[in-house]
């Protein structure tokens, strides 16, 4: 498949955009600062905090899982059996979640659970982090998927 170029230049804090790539979904997600603070928070709750696992590109294998720190961009396809994960963003025990829940993303087939970076989180069927696709800035606001 051919690469995707995308404009993030709009994509305010807090928002998340999807675009397809090669057929699948990617989240291009422009994380707000309150968002951000939570991942460090969740070390120890997510079963591969340091993405030891080979789900990003080198580039991506840091605190953020990205190459700017606010803007995730990640593979919107459960690593279990390839559900759609949805947002979560609201904070707390609202639908069911953890009362401790930071906001991230659930995956409604079997519950699956992902951080702000798409970290899985632990005791959860998801085996994996959520995938980052290579991809690469042409300018400050333009992303090169693929
Ligand atoms: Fe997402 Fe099973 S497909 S939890």
């Amino acid at each position: 498949g051919a690469p995707v170029e995308v404009d993030v230049g709009n994509l305010a804090p807090g928002q998340l955009m999807t675009v397809e790539w090669r057929g699948k979904p990617v989240w291009i997600f422009n994380r707000s600062p309150e968002m951000l603070e939570t991942l460090p928070k969740l070390e120890s709750a997510v079963a591969d905090p340091k993405s030891e696992v080979k789900q990003q590109p080198e580039y991506c294998k840091n605190a953020t899982r990205s190459i700017k720190p606010n803007m995730l961009v990640a593979i919107g396809i459960c690593t279990h059996l390839g559900c759609s994960p949805s947002s979560k963003f609201k904070k707390g025990a609202e639908d069911g979640m953890p009362a401790d829940w930071q906001g991230g993303f659930l995956c409604p087939c079997h519950g699956s659970t992902f951080d702000f970076a798409g970290r899985v989180f632990k005791s959860k069927p998801a085996p994996t982090n959520l995938e980052i696709p290579p991809h690469t800035y042409l300018s400050d606001t333009r992303i090169l998927i693929g």
